[in-house]
């Protein structure tokens, strides 16, 4: 490419690492992506660092798909994120609806861009658009948090994680698991790389950061070791009126005994609203807004039991040592349960999470290392060794 026709910020990279940078779009919309791309950028901005060869520009692109500021804004702020060069604003919408206005968006952005690799993260809707607007341009794909498997198709993540898988070329599996099921799938090793998990990374990064600055635990009136914390927002338990409600009643029975703190997603408020069940449990359980990183990684740490049907809480609990109850009939995370520090426990009555909560105990096996340690230096390391023209 002629420098000539280099953008601004590439020419004065240009200038300083003396060649031509590879431009990488990172495409993320939704919670857990600002988490696990604050990793991934800070590995590139430390490779950056000296005189890289080759030097990664990241382009940042947010969908919208998560728009309050709980929900966005406070993540990019507290973790360092480069703010986003592309907001898209599509916000909510029906999965179709959703998808294809992000299609139609990130395609532009994509045409005008021209870059050598479109890197994308987990199991959103986001993530889908992201792959297929890059596939359909044959710019190269990479995904993070490739080939989970809960192998149920009911939930738009595993509908959203087969076809990205599907569509990458690069494909970074946290666990060998996931390599297990995307060769399962006919995806040839040589695109499969074993990096760990990013998220494991973004725990150890900013937990010195949580510590010194959040004040959670004084806001909410919490003791250390004395609380259960609590997240639900999956489309399996907050779409079926009468599996949420078990839920929540079940948390309500529990928290006769136990404090229950609940950072509640906006679309389990409003799901609970439409049961009218939540009045009650508000009166019940400590229901706070969604809080953001830092908030959240002290009230992980110090909690006696995580409950959860979230991918990434059920692997914090692990990282914090705190054994965890995932609500739901199925998990990608499977080694946790297998390591005793996961059980899946979908209640039936609202007995059953008492009774489970009563049995839980913290495994004799108290090693971390299951998800490895630094990946997003692995990922940033198999990008440059890919050729994509830069030097
Ligand atoms: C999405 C992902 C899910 C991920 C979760 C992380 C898909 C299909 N699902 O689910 O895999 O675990 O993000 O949190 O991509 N809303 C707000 N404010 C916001 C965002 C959402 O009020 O900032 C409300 C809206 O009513 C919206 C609803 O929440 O309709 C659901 O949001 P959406 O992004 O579609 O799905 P999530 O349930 O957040
Ligand atoms: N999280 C947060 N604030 C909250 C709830 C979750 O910062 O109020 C973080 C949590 O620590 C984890 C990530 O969001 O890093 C998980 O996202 P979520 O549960 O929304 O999605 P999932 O992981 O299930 O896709």
């Amino acid at each position: 490419m002629a420098l000539e026709c280099l953008p601004e910020a590439a020419k004065s990279e240009t200038f300083f690492f003396g060649g031509i940078p590879v431009k990488i779009v990172t495409i993320i919309g939704a919670r857990p992506q600002f988490i696990k791309a604050a990793a991934v950028s800070h590995a590139i901005q430390l490779h950056n660092q000296g005189n890289p060869r080759p030097y990664l520009r990241e382009v940042i692109v947010h969908t919208g798909q998560h728009y309050d500021k709980n929900m966005s804004g406070v993540f990019f702020k507290e973790l360092n994120i480069p703010q986003p060069h592309y907001n898209l604003g599509i916000g909510s919408g029906s999965h179709g609806q959703q998808t294809g206005r992000m299609l139609e968006a990130i395609e532009k952005v994509l045409m005008a861009e021209k870059p050598e690799l479109v890197l994308v993260y987990g199991d959103t809707n986001s993530t889908l658009a992201g792959a297929l607007a890059a596939a359909k341009l044959h710019i190269p794909v990479a995904h993070v948090e490739a080939g989970l498997r809960s192998f149920n198709r009911y939930m738009p993540e595993e509908i959203n994680r087969v076809l990205t898988d599907h569509l990458a070329g690069i494909l970074f599996a946290p666990t060998m698991q996931a390599v297990a099921n995307l060769q399962a799938e006919g995806i040839s090793p040589k695109q499969i790389y074993k990096s760990g998990d990013v998220m494991y990374d973004a725990a150890l990064l900013f937990s010195e950061s949580a510590e010194a600055q959040s004040r959670i635990l004084d806001q909410v009136g919490l003791v250390k070791g004395e609380y259960i914390l609590t997240t639900i927002h999956r489309a399996e338990n907050t779409d079926d009126s009468a599996r949420l409600e078990t839920i929540f009643k079940s948390l309500i029975a529990v928290s006769g005994q136990e404090t229950v703190v609940v950072p509640l997603h906006p679309r389990t408020r409003e799901s609970l609203r439409k049961s009218n069940i939540l009045a009650k449990a508000e009166r019940c359980l400590k229901i706070i807004p969604p809080v953001g990183y830092l908030d959240m990684v002290m009230l992980e740490k110090n909690a006696r039991i995580i409950i959860t049907d979230s991918g990434g809480v059920q692997k914090e609990a692990y990282f914090y040592q705190v054994p965890c109850i995932t609500v739901r009939a199925e998990t990608e995370w499977v080694e946790l349960v297998d390591a005793g520090w996961n059980r899946l426990v979908l209640p039936a009555e609202t007995n059953d999470l008492i009774i489970a909560i009563k049995s839980t105990k913290i495994p004799a096996d108290k090693d971390t290392s299951i998800y490895g340690e630094n990946a997003s230096a692995i990922v940033v390391e198999i990008i440059c060794q890919q050729g994509f023209g830069g030097n």
